[in-house]
C-alpha cells in the first residue's frame, strides 16, 4: 500500500491506493475518481478499455465517501490536484456508501456541527487538523530544544488556580473535585524540581461565554521557568510564537493555501520584533483621535465595498439566465462568495460602533473586551504583548511591579487580525507572607493552598511563566473565524455531542 503524499517517490510505477472517494466525474468510457487516504488527494482515472467492463461497472457504483482500493501507474500530471494521477488497472470496492449527508453544496454550520464526526474528512477541516499536529509538534520541539521537560499537571483538581466562578465541579468519593483550568501551580512546584518544565493538557472553563474564541475544553501550554523575571518571560513567548508560525509555513504551505489563508501577516510575525506595550499605554491608544479615526476610516471602507459587491452580485444575478453551463456554475460559486462577504460586512458595520463607543469610554483599570483587543492589535502588523495590567483583574499568584504596587507584572500577547489574546501569563509572587495576604485577599481558602505556600517557604526563587491556548493560535494561524474548527471535537457552551 502506497500513501497519496508519497507518490512523488512512485513516478511511472505500479502502486495501489487505499482510501475513500471524495467526488466523482465520468466521461464516456471514464470514470474520475478523487481518492483521499488521509494524507492527500489522487485523482484516479478508470478506463473501460484498461480495466473492462466488470471493473468499469462496479466503479461507476462508488457513492462519495464509499471505500476502495485503486491499482495504477503513476503519472505526474501538474495539473491534477497533489500532482500527481494514478492510471487505473484495478479496483477493488470495499465498501458502497449510503448518501453521503455532507455534499458539496453549501450547509448550514449548526448541520455540520451535529456530522461533526463526518465533517472532519472535507478538505478544509483536513487542512486546519494537519496544521494542529504541526503546531503542536513543534510546541515540543521548541520546548524540548530549549532544555525544558514536560510534565504533566492533574486533570482533576481540589482547588481553584485562575477563579472560583469558572469550575466544573465533579463528584470525587463523596468529595468536590475540579476539572483544572490550568496546570500552571502545579507547573511551579514541577519548576522548582527541574528548573524549566512545560504542561501540554486540557483544561476546562465553565465560563458561560458563548464567543468564537471561547471553548468549555481547550488545550493549553504552560511553560514554568524558575529564575525568568517578566522579560525573560516575554522573550521566550516571542520565540516560541516565532518557531510555531515559520514551521508551519515551511511545512504546511499547502494546508494553507486550502485554507485560503493569506499568509503575509505570518511571514511578518515572524520576521519583525513584536511590539511591548504596558497596559497604560495601551489605554491611552485605545481612547486616542487616531483609534477613532482609525476606526471612522473602517466603517467608509466598508461601506464603500459594500456597494461595490453589491452592484457587482446585481449585474452576475442578471447574467446568470442566459449563461452557458460552465458560466452559471462560475456565477453560482461567486454568489456564494459575495453572501459570505457581505454578511462578514455587516457584521463590522454593526460592530464598529459598539467598538468606538467602547474604546472611547474605556476606563483604566477594567480588563481588556474582545472588542478592545481587536481594535488595539488593529494598528500592529505583529503580536503586540501588554504587560504590567492593573492587578485587581490579574489572578492573586501574580508578582506587583515593585515600581507601582497597582500593577502585576502581567503579560498578554495578542494576536493581529481580530483574534486576540492567545497567551497569558505573568511573574509569580515568590514573597511568602504577600502571597499569604493575597489569598486572603481574594477571599481563598488558605488551607488548600498550603502546598503551593510551601515553594515560597523552601528554596524561593523569582519564576515566570505563561499559557498558550492552542486552539486560539490555529485559529489563528489557519484564518479561522471560530475556535469550533480548529479542534477535533469541539466542547462549548451548547455543543457537548458528537
Ligand atoms: O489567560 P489564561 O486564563 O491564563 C492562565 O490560565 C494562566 N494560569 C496561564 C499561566 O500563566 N500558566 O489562559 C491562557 C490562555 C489564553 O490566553 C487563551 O489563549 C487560552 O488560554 N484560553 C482559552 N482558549 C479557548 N477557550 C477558552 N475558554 C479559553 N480561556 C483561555
Ligand atoms: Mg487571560
Amino acid at each position: 500500500m502506497t500513501y497519496i503524499n508519497q507518490l512523488s517517490n512512485h513516478e511511472n510505477e505500479t502502486v495501489t491506493l487505499k482510501g475513500w472517494v471524495y467526488n466523482t466525474r465520468s466521461g464516456k468510457g471514464l470514470h474520475f475518481i478523487e481518492l483521499r487516504d488521509g494524507t492527500g488527494l489522487c485523482q484516479c482515472i478508470v478506463a473501460l478499455d484498461d480495466v473492462g467492463e466488470e471493473i468499469f461497472e462496479a466503479t461507476g457504483t462508488l457513492k462519495q465517501e464509499s471505500s476502495a482500493e485503486m491499482t495504477g501507474k503513476v503519472v505526474k500530471d501538474d495539473r491534477s490536484v497533489g500532482g500527481y494521477e494514478l492510471h487505473v488497472t484495478d479496483v477493488n470496492v470495499i465498501q458502497v456508501a449510503d448518501n453521503y449527508p455532507i455534499t458539496p453544496k453549501e450547509h448550514g454550520v449548526e448541520f455540520l456541527m451535529e456530522n461533526r464526526h463526518l465533517w472532519l474528512r472535507s478538505r478544509r477541516q483536513w487542512a486546519a487538523m494537519q496544521v494542529r499536529n504541526t503546531i503542536q509538534f513543534a510546541i515540543h520541539r521548541f520546548f524540548q530544544q530549549e532544555g525544558f521537560i514536560q510534565m504533566d499537571a492533574p486533570i482533576f483538581t481540589g482547588n481553584a488556580a485562575e477563579g472560583t466562578t469558572t469550575l466544573f465541579e465533579t463528584d470525587y468519593f463523596d468529595e468536590k473535585a475540579y476539572l483544572t483550568q490550568s496546570g500552571q501551580l502545579y507547573g511551579e512546584a514541577m519548576a522548582m524540581a527541574h528548573g524549566k518544565i512545560y504542561t501540554f493538557g486540557p483544561t476546562f472553563r465553565a465560563e458561560k461565554s458563548k464567543t468564537r474564541r471561547h471553548l468549555t475544553e481547550f488545550w493549553m501550554i504552560e511553560p514554568e521557568m524558575a529564575f525568568y523575571d517578566l522579560d525573560m518571560n516575554m522573550d521566550l513567548a516571542e520565540a516560541m510564537l516565532k518557531f510555531i508560525i515559520k514551521t508551519v509555513l515551511e511545512e504546511k504551505s499547502d494546508e494553507l493555501e486550502i485554507l485560503e489563508r493569506n499568509t503575509a501577516s505570518l511571514k511578518k510575525a515572524v520576521e519583525e520584533t513584536f511590539k511591548r506595550i504596558s497596559y497604560s499605554d495601551a489605554v491611552d491608544q485605545l481612547k486616542s483621535d487616531k483609534t477613532a479615526a482609525l476606526l471612522d476610516r473602517m466603517e467608509e471602507e466598508r461601506k464603500s465595498e459594500l456597494a461595490t459587491i453589491k452592484s457587482e452580485l446585481e449585474e452576475i444575478k442578471k447574467e446568470h439566465g442566459s449563461a452557458k453551463k460552465w458560466r452559471k456554475a462560475q456565477i453560482d460559486q461567486r454568489i456564494k462568495e459575495i453572501h459570505a462577504r457581505v454578511d462578514q460586512i455587516q457584521e463590522d458595520l454593526r460592530n464598529i460602533p459598539v467598538w468606538k463607543k467602547s474604546a472611547a469610554n474605556f476606563q483604566w483599570g477594567s480588563d481588556f473586551g474582545g472588542s478592545d483587543e481587536t481594535i488595539l492589535t488593529m494598528q500592529y502588523d505583529t503580536p503586540v504583548m501588554v504587560h504590567r495590567y492593573p492587578a485587581e483583574v490579574k489572578a492573586f499568584y501574580m508578582k506587583r511591579d515593585p515600581e507601582n504596587d497597582k500593577l502585576a507584572l502581567a503579560l498578554d500577547v495578542l494576536a493581529p487580525e481580530g483574534y486576540g489574546e492567545i497567551i497569558g501569563g505573568s511573574q509569580r509572587e515568590d514573597d511568602l507572607e504577600t502571597l499569604r495576604s493575597r489569598i486572603k485577599e481574594h477571599d481563598l481558602p488558605e488551607d488548600v493552598f498550603s502546598w503551593f505556600l510551601d515553594l515560597r517557604r523552601f528554596g524561593s526563587v523569582p519564576h515566570s511563566g505563561f499559557g498558550l491556548g492552542l486552539e486560539r493560535t490555529v485559529a489563528w494561524l489557519c484564518g479561522l473565524s471560530h475556535v469550533r474548527e480548529t479542534i477535533p471535537f469541539p466542547r462549548m457552551l451548547g455543543r457537548l455531542r458528537p
